[in-house]
């Protein structure tokens, strides 16, 4: 295929001195953006200024294509990951950043294009950092998704040849899809108020006008923050969520003032309905913040508000709470391990199975109390760390059918995945949101006597390579 430029213009000055923008409930605060790029001089120290042509062969975790130079390189030995690139393309690429044998790098030219590569569906790609694969189509995305998990089970578990499904959705918008975000503003010197995401691979903040990806409604009401920016913080974050058409704000590191509560009073509509200042010790509820989403059919909903943990893409959120319903169905006694509002706990709890659901946060642990006294499901609510809780229940001798886990990105940890087995005799229900940590203890559920019988990608953020999976481990009675 033709040559094609990469996206936008790459600069020199776009190196990688951090992770890439944070895409999911459990990430980072992430470091402060700053105006605009330190000077290329000033980077040049740390990185090198190498660029190589690259025949790309598969994706990486992460959602770097990995290849390696040809021709001419320096060193045609070191493997390369590169970022805005396809399996199967050539690319001419600039590295940004060395680990031992591995570069990292960014595409500059496309020497040869995949045909999974299209033109993207946003005028900030290749810059902003908020999505990593909106170049490449739509049914490519979930099949490199698929691809990653089955080649991490294979490297990290040992697991060769899982088939790796994708959970089905009715409806799944690629884009106007996303209901929940969390956004960087900074104030320059200048008075410039900007309110977005950081570049990819910098910590330079790209001002954002419009997002394709968030919901009408997000994508409008996110931009409201700019009034407010004479009465904000040099910088800080917004977050908000969709809850039905109408959204809820999160100001976080904003004291509320008589003057900013008065703004925010004033900016009260149907479209933003509430908005809560966190400042300190400080909180402010400015109209409605905390609103029932995600009703299903018996009316049982979770209770969030503006900083509350709770899947970015509701479609998508629907079909995981019924496939997690279908992995834990039985009448035993279930344990479910970070329930946050209780999402997951719809899926398996009614008035005639007892179970125990363990959150740590103390708000999610209220509103989860709270669903539970009103549909007098005979569930336990522990508020404390899912470690601790499972640790004392296993030295107590408990037992439960069936254990629902749902982590942030650290996954559960060899100590954890034993507790768990110990104290769990069917099946062991894990929703992930890193396919790295999930293949870690796939390997250690295994050691345990739980085999991996299933799993599937949830495609939750479409243009982004991040894939929520969920495995059923079935107990095969040789436990250790
Ligand atoms: C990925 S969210 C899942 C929440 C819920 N299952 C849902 O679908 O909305 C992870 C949850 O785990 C909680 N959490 C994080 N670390 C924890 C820990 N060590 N013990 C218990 N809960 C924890 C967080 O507060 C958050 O609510």
């Amino acid at each position: 295929m033709a040559r094609r430029s990469a996206g936008r213009r790459i600069r020199a000055e776009r190196a990688d001195d951090g992770p890439q923008g944070s895409r999911s409930g459990q990430e980072r605060a992430p470091p402060s953006p700053v105006v605009e790029p330190p000077p290329v001089v000033y980077l040049l120290r740390s990185v090198s200024v190498e660029t190589a042509t690259i025949h790309l062969r598969t994706m990486a975790h992460g959602g770097l294509a990995v290849g390696h130079p040809t021709g001419e390189a320096a060193s045609l030995r070191d493997t390369w990951f590169v970022a805005g690139a396809l399996p199967h393309e050539r690319v001419r690429a600039l590295a940004e950043r060395r680990r031992r044998g591995a570069v990292f790098a960014r595409a500059v030219e496309i020497l040869q294009a995949s045909s999974d590569r299209r033109e993207p569906p946003c005028a900030l790609a290749g810059v902003c950092g908020g999505c990593d694969w909106l170049f490449a189509a739509p049914d490519a995305q979930a099949r490199f998704r698929r691809q990653v998990v089955s080649e991490q089970l294979r490297r990290i578990a040992g697991l060769e040849g899982v088939q790796v499904g994708t959970l089905a959705v009715g409806e799944a918008p690629e884009l106007g899809y996303r209901r929940r975000v969390k956004m960087h503003y900074l104030r320059g010197e200048d008075g410039a108020f900007r309110l977005g995401f950081r570049r990819a691979g910098a910590h330079v903040l790209e001002d954002v006008t419009t997002c394709p990806v968030l919901t009408g409604a997000l994508d409008a009401a996110m931009q409201r923050v700019r009034a407010l920016a004479d009465r904000l913080p040099r910088q800080g974050n917004v977050f908000g969520l969709d809850v039905g058409g109408r959204v809820v704000l999160g100001l976080s590191g904003v004291r509320p003032t008589p003057e900013i509560v008065a703004r925010c009073e004033a900016m009260l509509d149907e479209l933003v309905v509430g908005i809560e200042l966190r400042g300190g010790r400080m909180r402010r509820h400015v109209g409605v913040t905390r609103c029932i989403v995600d009703r299903d059919a018996s009316g049982t909903g979770v209770r969030v508000g503006p900083f509350s943990f709770v899947q970015a893409n509701a479609e998508v959120n629907a079909a995981l709470v019924e496939r997690v319903r279908a992995h834990a169905a039985g009448d035993g006694r279930v344990l479910e391990l970070y329930a946050g509002a209780g999402n997951l706990t719809r899926a398996w709890a009614c008035r005639s199975r007892r179970g125990m659901a363990v959150e740590y946060d103390r708000e999610a642990a209220k509103a989860l109390g709270n669903l539970v006294r009103a549909r007098r499901w005979p569930v336990a609510v522990r508020r404390g760390r899912a470690e601790r809780v499972v640790a004392a229940l296993r030295g107590e001798g408990e037992r439960f059918a069936a254990t629902v886990v749902d982590p942030p990105r650290a996954g559960l940890g060899e100590k954890l995945v034993a507790d768990v087995c110990a104290v769990t005799e069917d099946v062991v229900v894990y929703v992930s949101c890193d396919a790295a940590t999930f293949a870690r203890d796939a390997k250690a559920f295994r050691g345990h006597g739980f085999e991996l019988e299933r799993v599937e990608v949830a495609d939750m953020m479409p243009q982004t390579s991040h894939a929520e999976l969920v495995g059923l481990f079935r107990g095969t009675g040789r436990r250790s």
